[in-house]
């Protein structure tokens, strides 16, 4: 199975932070923002993942994640031209894609807590590449207006997609997170641009609904999710990595010790990666990995 990170787009509603720096190479505490999807594709397993990315930015994450190898992973970089939307990616991609009968498809700068998060991600992709169809996740917001929302029954069927209703069915925001079969291009292929100019993710969303083909796993309590594009929530994620870090001892989004704990890399190649970091917290961190037993 592959992955899809996007990590292109304008980053307005950063500006001016994000005039010259790309929004996913700005930091969340202690790491880049791209450490954290990337991350949570690499918990479920995935070791083939491509970037979209825009033309200007991508020799700075080549810099930043090269090929993967060091991640004993492979990382293959997509350009977007103009962000023309967030479906315009899974066009973009379907030549890396086509095989794969589940995919999963993330937005770059939405950030993710929860303990059984992995083992929730492993039953919707395991539902997709059984039944087919696609799947999205739900998380409980008290301003739901601002949000694409979801309403769906018990056994996960959804009933409803809305984008930014203002009356909307229910409290249920879908998060920047999918998982999509193979029938997923031929759908991103046949959708209009909205009246912003863009291909909508939420368009892709609604053909599968259509064909009565789209599950939503609920984000429960105990959940945190960030959509770490405005200057509050990015400090807002930040603020709760290094609480939660801090607190627990252990680090959020750390893509070396996940490679590691994978088996994807050895003990040596963690203390290699881990040397030009000696002086960082974060460095220290790998260092003591290689020492449990
Ligand atoms: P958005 O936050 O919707 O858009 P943006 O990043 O351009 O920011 P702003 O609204 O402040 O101008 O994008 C969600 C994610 O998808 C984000 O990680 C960037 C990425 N993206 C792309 O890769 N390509 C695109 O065409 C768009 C619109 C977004």
């Amino acid at each position: 199975m592959k992955s899809v990170i996007l990590a292109g787009g304008s980053g307005t509603r950063l500006y001016p932070v994000t005039h010259v720096v790309n929004k996913h190479l700005l930091p969340i505490y202690n790491k880049p923002m791209i450490y954290y999807p990337l991350s949570l594709s690499m918990l479920i397993g995935i070791r083939e993942t491509i970037l979209v990315v825009n033309p200007q930015d991508v020799e700075n994450f080549k810099r930043l994640l090269g090929d993967g190898s060091h991640l004993g992973m492979r990382i293959d970089y997509v350009f977007q031209e103009r962000p023309r939307g967030l479906a315009e990616g899974l066009i973009l991609t379907e030549l890396y894609l086509k095989n794969q009968n589940c995919i999963l498809y993330m937005l770059g700068d939405n950030i993710f807590f929860g303990h059984d998060l992995p083992k929730i991600m492993l039953s919707a992709k395991e539902e997709v590449r059984k039944e087919g169809g696609a799947c999205v996740f739900a998380y409980y917001v008290h301003d739901p207006e601002r949000f694409g929302v979801v309403e769906f029954d018990e056994s996960g069927r959804v009933l409803s997609l809305e984008e930014k209703p203002k009356k909307p069915k229910s409290n249920y925001a879908v998060v920047g997170m999918y998982f999509y079969d193979s029938e997923v291009f031929e759908i991103a292929k046949s959708i209009k641009p909205s009246h912003r100019g863009e291909l909508e993710i939420t368009s892709v969303n609604e053909e599968y609904l259509k064909r009565g083909k789209l599950k939503a796993k609920l984000l429960g309590r105990g959940f945190a999710w960030f959509d770490a594009g405005t200057h509050e929530s990015f400090l807002e994620a930040g603020e709760f990595v290094a609480t939660i870090e801090k607190k627990t001892g252990l680090m959020i989004g750390c893509i070396e010790e996940i490679a590691y704990r994978n088996g994807w890399i050895d003990k040596e190649q963690l203390l290699k990666l881990a040397e030009p970091l000696k002086k960082t917290d974060y460095g220290k961190y790998l260092i003591n990995l290689t020492k449990e037993s």
